[in-house]
C-alpha cells in the first residue's frame, strides 16, 4: 500500500530556526495529522542541507570544522520540531552516508545516460544564495556591478569560470511544459504556476551541477576534485530519503525491495516561494531524466514579515519560533500562523495581532466556551452525561456536517478556510449557550437541561477532533475534559456515541487569558 509521502525542504544549516522554517514544516504537519486521524499511511520527511559553500564559510567564521558545524545546527532543527509537536517520520540531513551515496550513483548514472557531461563554467555565483547566473541573468547594474538577481538578496556576485559538470536541462523544457499543463495540479497555488510556465516557456540552460574551488560537498566518483552541487544534492533526499536504489548503488546501501515504491511519489511537497525554481523546474526535470514518476503537487507558500519587516540579519529582527512557544504555547503559535493568512500569501508577523488573536479567539471564543460548558455539566449534571441523548432540539446533526467540508479544506492547503469552517461552528455553539441559557432553565425547566449539554458537549467533542491537526495538545486536553480519549473517526461518529455516562470535568483554561 503507497503511503501519502509530503516533504519539506532541508534547512541550511547556517543559521538557527524562524518563524519562515517553521511555517513551512507546520504546514506539513498539520496535512499529516489530518490524514493519519483519517485513517491514512502517512510518511512525513523533513531534515537539513549540510553541503556548500556557504556552510563551509559559516563554519570557518565560527572555528569549527564544516562537520562539527552541521551537528550543532542540525541538533536546533530536530530538537525544534517535538517542541512545536511536528511529527514527522523520517529526519534526513545530507551528510548521511544514505544520502550521500544514492547522490553519487545518481551522479554516475546520469554520467552514463548523457544527462550529465563535463563542460566549461562561465558566469556568476552569489555565495548567499548559493545560485549559479549567467551573463544575460545579471547583467550590470548602472555602475557596472553584478547583483544577484533574486530581490529578496540582491548580494554582489563572484566571477568564475572553471571545469564543471553539467545537467542537461535544457532538454527538458518541452516536457515540462507537457506535464504543467497536462497536470494542473501539479504547480500550486495557481498564481505561482503562471510565473514557471512562463519561466520554462522562455527557454532553459543547462546548469553547472560540480564544483571544484571548495571540498564540503558529495564527492563525485568520476570526477575527482568536483563535489556535487549543492542544489543538485540537496534535491535528491525526497528519494534518497525514501530509499531509491538508483543503478550502481552497492547492495549493501540499498532498502528493501518495494520500500521505495510504497513512498515515491511524494504526494505534496511544501517549499517557500523562493525556491519554487529549483523543486518547479529543476527537480523535477531531474526526475525525467532518472526516469522516475513526478510528485503530484508542489506548492509554494508566501513569506512573513515581521512587525512590518523583513527578517534579516543585519536588523536582526529573526522572529525565533520557540519565544512565542514558550510564551502561549506551541498550540497557540501554529494556530496563529495559519489563521492569519491564506497559505500561498504573504503577510505580518506581529506581536499585537498575534496576542489580539490568541485572546479573543483562542482563550475567549473556544477556551472560554469548553470551560463554561464543562463546568455546567459538573454543576447540574454532577459531571456526568446521560447515557443516551435526551430528545429535543440538537445542533449535532448540522455541526457534524461540516466534517468533510473542513477535511477538504486540509487536503486542499486552505487551512485558513478550515479554520474559518470550524471557528464558525464555535461561535455557533456560544450563541446557542447564550440564547439557551442553561442556567435560567435549572431554575425554570430543569428537565430540559440535561439534553442542552448532552448537546453541548457533542458539538465540542467534534471540534476537538477537527482542531486536533492544528492545535494538537489543546486537542488532547479538550478531549479530555469531555470525557473521551484517541477519536479514531474524523466525521467523529464513534465520537458521539460514547462513551455513555462520560464524566466531564472542567479543568485549568486551555487557554489563559494573556
Ligand atoms: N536548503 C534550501 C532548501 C533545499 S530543499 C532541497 C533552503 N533552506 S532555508 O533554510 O533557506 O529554508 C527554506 C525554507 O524556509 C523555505 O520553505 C522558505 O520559504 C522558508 N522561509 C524562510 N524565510 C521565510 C519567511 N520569512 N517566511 C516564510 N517562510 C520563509 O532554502
Amino acid at each position: 500500500m503507497k503511503k501519502f509521502y509530503l516533504t519539506t525542504p532541508l534547512y541550511y544549516v547556517n543559521a538557527a530556526p524562524h518563524i519562515g522554517h517553521a511555517y513551512t514544516t507546520i504546514a506539513a504537519d498539520i496535512l499529516a495529522r489530518c490524514k493519519r486521524l483519517r485513517g491514512e499511511g502517512v510518511h512525513f520527511l523533513t531534515g537539513t542541507d549540510e553541503h556548500g559553500e556557504k556552510i563551509e564559510a559559516a563554519a570557518k567564521a565560527a572555528g569549527k570544522t564544516p562537520q562539527a558545524f552541521a551537528d550543532e545546527y542540525a541538533a536546533k532543527f530536530s530538537g525544534l520540531w517535538p517542541k512545536l509537536c511536528v511529527s514527522h517520520d523520517d529526519f534526513i540531513r545530507t551528510t548521511e552516508p544514505r544520502h550521500e551515496r544514492r547522490v553519487q550513483a545518481v551522479f554516475e548514472t546520469l554520467l552514463k545516460t548523457g544527462d550529465v557531461y563535463k563542460g566549461v563554467y562561465k558566469g556568476f555565483f552569489c555565495v548567499s544564495d548559493e545560485t549559479y547566473w549567467t551573463d544575460t541573468d545579471a547583467p550590470p547594474d548602472e555602475k557596472g556591478r553584478r547583483l544577484c538577481p533574486n530581490a529578496e538578496c540582491r548580494k554582489p556576485l563572484t566571477p568564475m569560470e572553471e571545469e564543471a559538470y553539467f545537467f542537461k536541462l535544457a532538454r527538458f523544457q518541452a516536457p515540462l511544459i507537457e506535464h504543467y499543463k497536462a497536470h494542473p495540479e501539479f504547480l500550486q497555488p495557481p498564481h505561482r504556476a503562471n510565473e514557471i510556465i512562463r519561466f520554462v516557456e522562455d527557454g532553459l540552460h543547462d546548469q553547472s551541477i560540480t564544483r571544484s574551488k571548495f571540498t564540503w560537498g558529495v564527492p563525485a566518483a568520476s570526477a575527482p576534485g568536483h563535489v556535487v552541487y549543492v542544489w543538485f544534492d540537496a534535491l535528491l533526499n525526497y528519494i534518497t530519503a525514501a530509499g531509491y536504489n538508483p543503478p550502481g548503488l552497492a547492495q549493501a546501501d540499498a532498502s528493501a525491495p518495494g520500500a521505495f515504491e510504497a513512498l515515491w511519489p511524494a504526494d505534496v511537497q511544501f517549499v517557500g516561494k523562493e525556491i519554487y525554481r529549483f523543486h518547479a523546474v529543476t527537480w523535477p526535470a531531474m526526475l525525467m531524466a532518472l526516469g522516475l514518476p513526478l510528485p503530484r503537487t508542489v506548492f509554494a507558500h508566501g513569506w512573513w514579515t515581521v512587525e512590518g519587516a523583513k527578517m534579516s540579519k543585519s536588523k536582526g529582527n529573526f522572529a525565533d519560533p520557540m519565544e512565542f512557544a514558550a510564551e502561549y504555547g506551541a498550540d497557540a503559535f501554529r494556530y496563529f500562523l495559519f489563521r492569519e493568512m491564506p497559505f500561498g500569501n504573504d503577510g505580518d508577523f506581529s506581536k499585537e495581532a498575534f496576542k489580539k488573536r490568541y485572546n479573543s479567539e483562542l482563550a475567549n471564543d473556544l477556551g472560554n466556551l469548553v470551560s463554561r460548558v464543562s463546568q455546567m455539566v459538573e454543576k447540574y449534571l454532577e459531571g456526568i452525561l446521560p447515557e443516551t441523548q435526551p430528545s429535543g432540539v440538537s445542533l449535532a446533526p448540522e455541526v457534524l456536517a461540516q466534517a468533510p467540508a473542513v477535511a477538504k479544506a486540509i487536503d486542499d492547503l486552505a487551512f485558513q478556510e478550515a479554520l474559518n469552517l470550524i471557528w464558525a461552528v464555535v461561535r455557533r455553539l456560544n450563541e446557542h449557550v447564550d440564547k439557551q441559557k442553561p442556567w435560567e432553565k435549572a431554575k425554570t425547566d430543569p428537565s430540559a437541561v440535561p439534553g442542552v449539554l448532552f448537546d453541548l458537549v457533542w458539538c465540542l467533542r467534534a471540534v476537538a477532533v477537527w482542531i486536533e491537526p492544528f492545535m494538537p495538545q489543546a486537542a488532547g486536553r479538550m478531549q479530555g475534559q469531555l470525557g473521551f480519549t484517541s477519536p479514531t473517526s474524523w466525521d467523529c461518529e464513534d465520537v458521539l456515541k460514547g462513551p455513555c455516562g462520560a464524566r466531564v470535568r472542567k479543568e485549568a483554561a486551555l487557554f489563559p487569558r494573556k
